[in-house]
């Protein structure tokens, strides 16, 4: 995954405020893992910002991953790192805080990947993450389980019977059972497509966008076959890293914006459910 590096200057003195004010010892900023039990008293004259992963009673499921320094990053044993920094704060005198963002790669949490990715004259005639098609990026999606002692091969697709007309659907895999979005190092027995499940799929489905929990759509020794049948036809788009626990098995609205990064083969992006 040799990505230019991203840098984003951001102006986001709200997000670092909410952050910063959640900084508590029993509620970290930065947490390693949700912060489930993480409860925080509030009162009207010192609000605390409370998080959550599901909104609206119930019917909008958030499945991006917060990022985090201590997140896991493609072959790294220590994590994606520092991705945000402070370079003007109200407490240094500046009228309002200014937070810089910079990240390693663009292929970082939960994000999308655009063909330009592993094919180079995609890259040159522009097929990258703002020309990604948004009505694929939004509509209805099937959240599946898949069997958790294989990776997602030809064989594997077929016994999951998904109906012709799905056109979006995230796949469930033993890495959630894993929480491997939430372990710092890097762990390559992670679970995803093999290059016969690939081509299997772009074959056999209308499936335009395929969703998995972890780093990568394809398992890692088939990283490049695999990604290379879903860029090769330029209509399936990609997301990686999304954060599918306790969300039920179903039909949802799937709604996924990526970031316009003109010239850019990936993007973190935000991921919801809404049912
Ligand atoms: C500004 O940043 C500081 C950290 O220097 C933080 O403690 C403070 O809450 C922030 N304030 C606002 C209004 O964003
Ligand atoms: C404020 O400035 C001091 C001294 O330059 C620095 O050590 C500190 O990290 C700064 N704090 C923030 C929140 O920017
Ligand atoms: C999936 O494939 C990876 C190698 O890419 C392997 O390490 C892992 O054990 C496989 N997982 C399962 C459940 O077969």
């Amino acid at each position: 995954m040799d990505s230019p590096l991203l840098l984003i200057l951001l102006s986001a003195a709200i997000a670092i405020a909410i952050a910063i004010a959640a900084a508590t010892d029993s509620c970290p900023a930065y947490p390693s893992v949700p912060p489930t039990d993480c409860t925080v008293s509030t009162d009207d004259a010192n609000p605390v910002a409370v998080r959550r992963e599901v909104y609206g009673d119930g019917r909008i499921f958030d499945i991006s991953h917060r990022y985090t320094v201590d997140m896991p990053f493609w072959k790294s044993k220590d994590g994606l790192g520092q991705f945000l920094w402070l370079p003007a704060s109200m407490k240094n005198g500046s009228r309002s805080n200014n937070s810089m963002m910079k990240f390693v790669s663009v292929h970082s949490g939960t994000h999308v990947e655009a063909p330009s990715h592993m094919i180079d004259r995609y890259f040159d005639a522009g097929f990258d993450v703002d020309a990604l098609d948004l009505a694929v990026l939004n509509g209805p999606a099937l959240l599946v389980d898949v069997p958790r002692d294989s990776n997602i091969t030809a064989q594997v697709m077929e016994s999951l019977k998904i109906p012709k007309g799905v056109r979006r659907v995230l796949f469930r895999t033993f890495n959630t059972d894993r929480r491997l979005m939430y372990k710092t190092e890097f762990d390559s027995s992670f679970v995803g497509f093999t290059t016969d499940g690939a081509r299997w799929l772009v074959k056999n489905t209308d499936i335009k966008l395929v969703g998995i929990d972890y780093l990568s759509v394809a398992c890692y020794d088939h990283s490049f076959p695999a990604h290379l049948e879903f860029f090769e036809g330029r209509e399936v788009i990609l997301v990686e890293g999304l954060k599918l626990d306790d969300v039920p098995v179903g039909i949802y609205n799937v709604h996924c914006l990526p970031l316009r990064l003109l010239g850019s083969e990936g993007s973190p992006i935000r991921c919801i459910l809404i049912k």
